[in-house]
């Protein structure tokens, strides 16, 4: 265990069997469908990773980045990197680490409707309900964790940690 971490709360083993579960799930929800599975950098991509190696349906893999601002009135979300391709009547999955407000998500989903997406789906590691602001939810989720910071599995603090194979509380010491 890493030594600013103060414990593990899901460890390696739990997450991977989570995602082998997920992945069955968002395989027979698709069938024959080919969804665009997309992954918002950064903190999705070691759960796209997993994620994706246990779906057994035909799917697009495709990234997005986007970063939110907190202005003094509104949070802004601006698009940082956009997704390639078009989702003009397909089916589109939004893969994130973590669901806190949901100001993300919200904002993403209704842009990919915007682009002509005929469905729009949310599957995320961590769903951290106490913390929603917006009236977004997850289709699929991991783990429903408390209002506490965790790190590991994509989630960073100043950027560090994402590489952990775990999720993790760090400890008020490293902060
Ligand atoms: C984190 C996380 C989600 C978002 C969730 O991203 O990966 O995208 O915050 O928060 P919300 O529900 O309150 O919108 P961040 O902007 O920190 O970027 P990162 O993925 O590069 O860590």
């Amino acid at each position: 265990m890493h030594s600013d971490v103060e414990r593990i709360i899901y460890s390696k083993e739990q997450i991977e069997n989570r995602c082998i579960e997920l992945g069955k799930i968002v395989s027979e929800h698709y069938g024959e469908e080919t969804p665009i599975v997309v992954g918002l950098l950064k903190g999705s991509v070691p759960f796209m990773a997993e994620l994706c190696k246990n779906i057994e349906c035909d799917m697009e893999m495709e990234f997005m980045d986007v970063s939110s601002y907190s202005g003094t009135v509104s949070n802004e979300v601006k698009i940082v990197k956009d997704i390639e391709g078009s989702v003009t009547n397909r089916s589109v999955l939004l893969v994130e680490d973590i669901i806190d407000t949901g100001k993300t998500l919200k904002k993403v989903k209704e842009l990919m409707y915007h682009k002509g997406a005929k469905d729009v789906k949310i599957i995320t590691l961590l769903d951290k309900r106490e913390a929603r602001v917006c009236d977004v939810q997850a289709d699929w989720y991991g783990f429903e964790i408390p209002n506490e910071f965790v790190i590991g599995f994509g989630l960073d603090y100043n950027q560090k940690y994402r590489n952990l194979p775990y999720i993790g509380v760090i400890k008020k010491s490293a902060i």
